[in-house]
């Protein structure tokens, strides 16, 4: 894949496409079209076979190692995004014995949500709506994004945050910001506070050989064990990585829990004002403690020069419908917004608020909220801080 333009239409060309996307939705049959007898691939040809052999083998194995915890059912549907977060492959996969096949049923481009299917359903055709239906209706949530597969079982852990288009612009920044480091370069020590499914902390564990500790802290104990699977499946071929690199501590993030500091801390938290009317149910709800309520944010910035090592970095993310101005540098922090003032639009799709009239009218009302079209977006605003001062 390639996010340049230019490159992606000469590719896409060769194969016979309108583009890349477009091809991709074929691409098990052009393969096998470019082992027929007497066909001599051009080099475009061959690189795209290679291209799409890799992406194959890659979400493969990663189902394949899912799949020995158990829960995994046999057949089901991926949501797959690559080339940065520019296309979401929606792939049907179906094991035959041990392995898995796969095929590509959709590719959405530049996906402003996880599931960003409302456009698809109605455009295109019948056979393709039909299985996105049956996607759609599956208790099962499979994401996978950086050779990472995060599979969250609805049935079993109804709420489980995410991954959400947040989680994966974080994975993304975060790969930007080290992924390419030598191994002595990457941070050590790397702290996620409110773990959810866990595809943050399982992609360090994967993508970031040059950590050596990664502690995880989850307030939910249904979270925390989604986090725990989705850990062990994503560091099966890895060995000793999860013994001895990853621990998880279940309960409310508190400074006293968590001893030293970290050279990495990570936290997407709770950033929705509580709706004032249903507070107290709510903190009752362990779905809506995920998405609501600012005590994760409030404790992570008040602790963050105890989190935080000399020279280390917070990587936050708020959104519009925060209260303004909420998030500000702690003293001996630099902060570096990473969308500047306007932030990166996405939809906003928080079935809590949207289960409650008032709250829904609060946030919009605050100016947070916009409405684009049928759909309601924020927008989100994500924050590196670095510790200056001195150790
Ligand atoms: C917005 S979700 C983000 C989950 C995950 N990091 C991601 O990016 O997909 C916030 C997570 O923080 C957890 N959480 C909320 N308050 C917490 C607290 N005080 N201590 C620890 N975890 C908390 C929630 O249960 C939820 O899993």
């Amino acid at each position: 894949m390639s996010a340049d333009p230019e490159v992606a239409q000469t590719f896409a060309a060769a194969a016979g496409a309108a583009d890349l996307a477009d091809w991709l939705t074929k691409a098990d049959q052009w393969v096998t079209g470019m082992y027929a007898p007497g066909h001599v691939p051009s080099p475009a040809e061959q690189a795209l076979r290679l291209a799409w052999e890799f992406l194959v083998r890659r979400v493969s194995a990663s189902l394949q190692r899912a799949r020995e915890p158990g829960r995994l059912p046999a057949s089901g549907g991926v949501l797959a995004f690559v080339d940065g977060l520019n296309l979401c492959l929606v792939v049907d996969y179906r094991f035959v014995l041990e392995t898995p096949s796969l095929r590509v049923i959709e590719a959405i481009k530049a996906p402003r949500t996880v599931f960003d299917v409302v456009d698809t359903l109605l455009h295109r055709p019948h056979e393709t709506r039909t299985e996105l239906k049956r996607m759609l209706q599956s208790s099962h949530r499979l994401v996978w994004h950086r050779d990472v597969l995060i599979h969250v079982d609805r049935r079993e852990e109804p709420n489980v945050f995410g991954p959400s288009i947040d989680t994966l612009h974080l994975d993304e920044l975060i790969a930007a910001r080290f992924a390419h480091l030598k191994v002595d370069e990457q941070p050590r020590r790397v702290l996620e506070l409110g773990t959810g499914s866990g595809l943050l902390s399982a992609s360090i564990l994967r993508n970031m050989p040059g950590v050596d500790r990664v502690v995880g802290v989850e307030i939910e104990a249904a979270s925390a064990f989604c986090t725990h699977r989705n850990w062990r499946a994503n560091t099966e071929d890895l060995p000793g990585v999860l013994d001895r690199k990853a621990s998880l501590v279940i309960g409310p993030y508190r400074p006293d829990v968590l001893a030293g500091s970290f050279d990495l801390v990570i936290c997407n938290p709770p950033y929705i004002p509580d709706d004032p009317a249903a507070a107290e149910i709510d903190r009752q709800q362990a779905r809506t403690v995920a998405v609501a309520g600012l005590e994760l944010l409030d404790a992570t910035l008040r602790a963050s020069s105890k989190l935080v090592s000399p020279g280390g970095k917070l990587l936050l993310v708020v959104s519009s419908v925060s209260p303004p101005a909420y998030v500000s540098a702690p003293e001996g922090f630099t902060a570096d917004w990473v969308w500047g003032a306007e932030g990166m639009p996405v939809l906003f799709e928080v079935e809590e608020v949207f289960a409650r009239p008032a709250w829904l009218k609060r946030l919009v009302d605050a100016g947070g909220l916009t409405l684009a079209g049928d759909y309601y977006e924020h927008r989100l605003h994500a924050v590196w801080m670095t510790r200056t001062e001195a150790a």
